[in-house]
């Protein structure tokens, strides 16, 4: 943010603004109002005045037109929390009555921005200008920022102040959302609509809603009224128990029409050919089998999707379209398209047919043809097309627009070939990830551009979006946990630039901003785990930091096994001594504030050594990097957790080097498992040695005792021991699992393979 004060102000440098105001009703009382200035997201440009606007009984908004519904906004606003309402006047564009104590609201200024606004206050009048309704909306909700008074105090009053100032502000991103799965678990229209305030109070222009999965159909449809007769429901926890809800058609009318009054465009998800089980419980023709099936009641990715021989299924999937453009007026229509088991479609006759018919080499092109089917039916219809990025496999179809949530390659992928594309990544955009692996800073740090993509490509990143999955949220106040703070990071990362922003200083508006959050009613979440952990190895031996940003805390430990002791105050550094499990708590004044964070470590003999990998970790899981699985500190089952390094579809070979030649009785590792996710124990694992690194020999292998159907998360210890043999180099080798027969073959599509800590003793 570029900060000038264009009258001297004296005393004051930093963005502290004092104004003074008079308290006009009581003559005798001047009073001094200091005011900290914590817009967000960060304004591109703003100037600082000395005084201040008055709003009182004598303030009239003037509009050039009166479909200014930013001027009804704020007059709605305004009269909510004074003692007066405030009229709005229509004015011609020849020039106005310049009488005192008016907001002029002008939505036809030509701004080189499509959102950008600027916001001029005087002493005696308050501008604001921008081309479209939109762009004063956000003009209107960086006013509202500027008197957090009216938000927290509840009683009214006859005056406002507001600081003088001039602000020029333009989004760096057009495209800037939220997902919704309201899916996996259903929300109240009421949730949606304070979803819809909250995201336009931080200038967010999208909501994409996740109305259809194989947990639960959302979204009334008249031609297919089972649906939501049947695919809105699901069985409950307890057997007896009916789980579901959806949305009727007049609920979607006023949720659209409440968006667009708040600049808020809806937009619509209908998964295809995937995620697709709810609908199917329905209708079972849609399938390639035709068997009945009931809506999915476990999370994770289901082989029954649409079948995509019969043409029935397009006439069925155009219909429902017909129903969900006449409801959405959005330019985009999200179709789903990720994660599309072929199982179903490889033994289908129909489908391999529709393949040969079209000469598509395989099911990866067979998904391509559907998604270009459905595409050319949304074009038709003046629509454009989202899907995740998996609709780049098989081939991009025409004006398609990619959603990279898998990392940033579809994202990258998509701009290169000049498509335009929404940045998701699971990396920093998951909010239904913990806040171990994505806190505030985290989402913070999110650039949408990926790196190496060639500058002129750069436009067809479009923005961002992040994404709130419920499989694991089911009450409003779940949701509010884990969407806050962080949207608040998402909101200024998709809006600013990145010269603009600084984490600390971010941080203290944040602080401003939760008595806005809680007057929204929102029950917002921590932005960070109260106590950070990580590993530190010198000299061969691993030590563990805990530390916290927040230095009222004092932080405590004790360890598992003494089982005990209290709690005693930790100290930096804290060797790691022993396999065991360490526990920390962080106290604010005396009492324990927030859950512990417990650690799994453990100390041994390859601790810091060198390990050579035949191929290299996931990106995405990199796990303590280099060291991570010799630094002693162990995996938990938050596969996300920092600890677990990920292989994708390959197997894993790895050979540490113990420095010199050793005395080993024992050989441990750790593989993961959650089938939901693709992740698999290895089929075999093989312990090798050698005295010079050339020559290797067989010291020990074990077989999985994880069932690769158990549904969970699972972490297998795979120890071998042995009598005291003398070794310089240990290699592991895990092979990967491949198909598993009956699952795996269903998921169609490589596995993880996860693993943390290789312990030599
Ligand atoms: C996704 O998270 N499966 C898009
Ligand atoms: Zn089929």
């Amino acid at each position: 943010m570029k900060l000038k004060i264009f009258k001297p102000l004296l005393l004051l440098w930093t963005i502290h603004v004092v104004y003074a105001c008079q308290d006009t009703l009581n003559n005798q009382a001047d009073y001094r109002h200091e005011h900290e200035i914590s817009i967000i997201p960060q304004v591109a440009n703003i100037d600082m005045g000395e005084g201040s606007f008055k709003i009182d009984k004598n303030t009239t908004i003037l509009v050039l037109n009166d479909t200014t519904t930013a001027a009804y906004f704020l007059k709605d606003h305004i009269d909510r929390v004074s003692n007066f309402t405030i009229p709005i006047i229509r004015i011609s564009n020849e020039g106005f009555d310049k009488k005192q104590n008016f907001i002029f609201i002008d939505n036809t200024r030509k701004f080189i921005y499509d959102e950008g606004y600027e916001l001029k206050i005087d002493s005696n009048a308050i501008y604001l200008s921008g081309m479209n309704n939109r762009a004063v909306l956000h003009g209107v909700q960086s006013m509202r920022q500027l008197f957090i008074d009216e938000f927290t105090m509840g009683n009214k009053k006859d005056v406002w102040f507001l600081p003088q100032l001039k602000i020029t502000d333009f989004p760096m991103f057009p495209h800037r959302g939220l997902l919704l799965d309201c899916s996996r678990h259903f929300f109240t229209k009421d949730v949606i609509i304070k979803y819809i305030e909250v995201l336009s109070f931080y200038k967010m222009n999208v909501l994409h809603w996740h109305l259809t999965e194989d947990q639960g159909w959302r979204l009334e449809i008249d031609a297919y009224p089972k649906l939501t007769e049947v695919g809105a429901w699901r069985t409950g926890d307890n057997e007896t128990d009916r789980y579901g809800g959806f949305y009727t058609k007049e609920d979607v009318r006023e949720l659209v029409a409440f968006a667009n009054s708040r600049g808020v465009t809806i937009i619509p998800e209908i998964e295809l050919p995937g995620h697709s089980q709810a609908a199917i419980a329905a209708y079972p023709q849609l399938s390639c089998t035709g068997e009945q099936v009931s809506v999915a009641t476990d999370w994770g990715v289901f082989k029954e999707i649409y079948c995509a021989g019969n043409d029935s299924v397009f006439i069925f999937l155009e219909t429902v379209l017909d129903e969900v453009m006449a409801l959405f007026p959005s330019k985009y229509i999200h179709i789903g398209g990720d994660e599309v088991p072929k199982f179903r479609w490889e033994h289908c006759l129909k489908c391999q047919k529709r393949m040969k018919d079209h000469g598509l080499k395989d099911e990866q092109a067979l998904q391509s043809y559907f998604i270009a089917r459905i595409e050319q039916y949304l074009n038709a219809n003046s629509r454009q097309l989202i899907g995740w990025d998996e609709i780049l496999e098989g081939g991009l179809s025409n004006n398609a627009t990619v959603q990279s949530w898998r990392g940033m390659d579809g994202g990258m992928a998509a701009a290169s070939a000049e498509h335009h594309a929404i940045m998701s990544p699971t990396s920093h955009a998951y909010f239904d990830y913990s806040l171990q692996s994505i806190d505030l800073e985290k989402v913070y740090e999110f650039d949408p551009i990926p790196n190496g993509l060639d500058k002129d490509k750069y436009k067809f990143i479009i923005g961002g979006e992040c994404n709130m999955w419920t499989e694991h949220v089911s009450t409003e106040n779940d949701l509010d946990n884990k969407v806050f703070p962080r949207l608040l990071a998402m909101s200024e990362v998709l809006w600013s630039y990145p010269k603009d922003r600084d984490f600390e200083a971010f941080y203290q508006r944040v602080q401003q901003h939760y008595p806005f959050l809680a007057a929204f009613g929102i029950a917002y979440g921590a932005a960070a785990i109260p106590i950070s952990t990580r590993v530190e190895i010198k000299n061969k031996t691993a030590f563990m930091i805990a530390d916290t940003r927040d230095q009222s805390l004092t932080i405590k430990y004790r360890w598992l096994s003494n089982a005990d002791t209290t709690f005693e105050t930790y100290q930096f550094p804290l060797q790691i001594t022993k396999y065991d499990t360490l526990i920390f708590q962080a106290f604010k004044h005396k009492k324990e504030f927030g859950k512990p964070v417990v650690k799994a470590v453990s100390h041994h003999k390859a601790i810091g050594e060198v390990i050579k990998y035949k191929s290299i970790y996931n990106e995405w899981y990199k796990g303590g990097g280099r060291t991570g699985l010799v630094d002693g500190n162990m995996g938990s089952h938050d596969f996300k957790d920092g600890c677990w390094q990920g292989f994708w579809g390959s197997d894993f070979e790895a050979t540490i080097d113990l420095g010199e030649v050793t005395e080993i009785t024992h050989l441990e590792t750790h593989f993961f498992q959650y089938n939901n996710s693709w992740i698999f124990m290895p089929t075999e694992i093989v312990f090798e040695g050698s005295l010079e690194g050339d020559d290797f020999y067989e010291i020990g292998k074990m077989d999985s005792k994880t069932d690769p159907k158990a549904r969970g998360k699972h972490i297998e210890n795979y120890i071998h021991k042995v009598n005291k043999i003398k070794m310089r180099y240990i290699k592991l080798k895990a092979k990967n699992i491949g198909k598993v027969p009956g699952w795996h073959e269903a998921a169609g599509s490589d596995a993880w393979l996860f693993i943390d800590e290789i312990i030599v003793k």
